[in-house]
């Protein structure tokens, strides 16, 4: 009898403690499959077993995490993104190109023997872990597999990721994800971000959902209009943390994990070490992030930048990938690869100049390193604008680069403590927290699929109209009875007057 209970007893708490969790990433970028495994992983070491369909096969996988190859087919030339050619869009163009990108790759998606084949396997999962990144027909599957819907967005907290959960998103403050705008705006960046937040909104609702609802239907036969799974999204884990990133109002179930990618420290190896270590005055680390190719870098560009360092006291590492330098000056070092947040990490890096991607800005402010900022598509230049408005960055526009404009950023940075002073204050803010960001992101997972979803956290918001969230009936209401009222007062004030008048010429007439 003690051997049955202990043996139920078992069985209860495994299936209390443990989740089957699906995941689909589709994204071929370095940090989104970063930041995907780095959670998939913590999960699968807590003992849930994870399934992970992904384009990148990663080097070693934990134990309960199994990860199946989507074999996409090859890119053709024409329909690869250009960072060069995204640079040159308008603002418009931008979104309209990031929602395209997304409806085509959901269609690769979809179409992949892999995700074809594990649909018609008999699953079963508790929940289901994607990306929030124009992806929005990928809940197609919290609805094959009945599950509890997770978002994962790589970047910080936007219209995309906020508008499924119902959280308010002003304008007046919150600027647009692909804007150049930081939280604080003039008058005329308000009007553009006012302009560019509605024309976003209009264009999602009625050109992206419906796109998507369809791919969703083929996909997924007999599946709920999208609007009743992309409104039913249990949580939304943002990559985002106000030590790096400005604060904004957020639902109940949306949580900030940002600096979750950050791992422990590594030894750096004895080359590393001993360079960083003899630089007396100073390394810096220069890194154009993962997507962008140094070797894409125009001569003139390069030419500006070897012209800069050579003219420095400081070590320069260059993460460099391209093998077209020849005159490089004695205190530059390449590497295709470098350990960023342990080289950050050390004490004599005094700067760092970056592309501004979200990863690396949050690991140079984790690490207490200012920064130089060179944005070039995507987020970066909102994250650039952010940075450099925090008082812990100096950005200089990709089109603007010159010796001169580049040597102005690196001195300005170096030359004033303010940049290094704001940067290890806001170290510290990322540091003081009541739990690391990653066991933040595992208990609310945990927590939505133990309460089947957890719509008490939902909040009435998305059950509104349109009309009724904008306060439009109200108004009307409003303006009508006051109308009413005048048009009242107005009929009475003349008909007493008109008495008075007829009065007194009658009391004159009997005179
Ligand atoms: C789907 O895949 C097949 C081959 O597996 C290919 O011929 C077809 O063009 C693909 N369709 C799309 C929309 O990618
Ligand atoms: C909405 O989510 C809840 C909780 O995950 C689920 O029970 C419900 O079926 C979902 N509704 C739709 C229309 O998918």
């Amino acid at each position: 009898m003690f051997l049955f209970h202990s043996i139920l007893f078992l069985i209860l708490t495994y299936e209390c403690n443990s989740a089957r969790i699906f995941s689909i990433f589709y994204v071929q970028s370095y940090s989104h499959n970063h930041l995907a495994l780095t959670l998939l992983t913590e999960l699968a070491e807590r003992g849930h077993e994870v399934t992970l369909l992904t384009p990148f096969v990663p080097k070693d996988v934990v134990k309960n995490l199994k990860v199946i190859h989507m074999k996409f087919p090859p890119k053709s030339v024409d329909t690869q993104v250009n960072p060069f050619d995204v640079k040159k869009m308008t603002l418009f163009e931008r979104i309209m190109f990031i929602e395209q990108y997304g409806l085509n790759e959901m269609e690769v998606v979809f179409n992949v023997t892999e995700v074809q084949t594990f649909l018609l396997e008999n699953h079963h999962f508790d929940a289901v872990i994607f990306p929030q990144f124009v992806s929005e027909a990928l809940r197609g599957f919290c609805y094959h597999f009945r599950a509890v819907c997770i978002g994962l967005s790589p970047v910080i907290l936007n219209s995309m990721s906020g508008r499924p959960m119902g959280n308010p998103f002003h304008p007046s403050y919150i600027p647009n994800l692909f804007s150049p705008f930081s939280d604080r705006m003039n008058f005329f960046e308000r009007f553009h971000n006012t302009i560019i937040v509605t024309a976003e909104m209009l264009f999602h609702h009625f050109y992206v959902l419906p796109r998507h609802n369809q791919l969703l239907q083929k996909h997924f036969p007999g599946a709920p209009h999208i609007n009743d799974l992309y409104y039913n999204t249990s949580l939304m884990l943002v990559n985002t943390h106000v030590a790096t990133n400005f604060p904004v109002p957020l639902v109940p179930n949306i949580i900030p994990i940002g600096g979750y990618h950050i791992r422990p420290l590594s030894k750096l190896s004895k080359a590393l070490q001993d360079y960083l270590d003899d630089a007396r005055d100073g390394a810096i680390y220069f890194s154009m992030g993962s997507y962008l190719n140094s070797a894409d870098i125009p001569n003139d560009k390069l030419n500006a930048i070897l012209n800069v360092f050579r003219k420095l006291k400081q070590k320069v590492l260059w993460k460099f990938n391209g093998n077209k330098l020849t005159n490089l000056p004695p205190n530059v070092k390449l590497g295709t690869w470098f350990p960023q947040q342990d080289i950050l990490d050390h004490p004599n890096v005094k700067l760092f100049i970056t592309h501004g991607g979200l990863l690396s800005t949050m690991e140079a402010i984790y690490h207490g390193v200012p920064v130089v900022a060179i944005p070039f598509f995507g987020d970066q230049e909102m994250n650039a604008a952010n940075a450099e408005n925090c008082g812990y960055a100096v950005v200089v526009s990709y089109e603007e680069l010159t010796e001169n404009t580049l040597q102005t950023a690196v001195d300005e940075v170096l030359i004033n403590p303010k940049y290094g002073n704001i940067a290890r204050r806001r170290s510290r803010i990322f540091h003081d927290e009541p739990m690391r960001p990653l066991d933040k992101a595992v208990f609310w997972i945990e927590y939505v699929i133990r309460h089947n979803g957890a719509p008490h956290l939902r909040t009435t918001a998305l059950g509104l109209t349109w009309y009724q969230y904008l306060l439009l009936d109200m108004v009307l209401f409003i303006i009508t009875v006051l109308f009413l009222f005048l048009f009242i007062l107005k009929k009475l004030l003349a008909k007493l007057f008109r008495k008075n008048t007829t009065s007194k010429k009658t009391k004159l007439k009997t005179r």
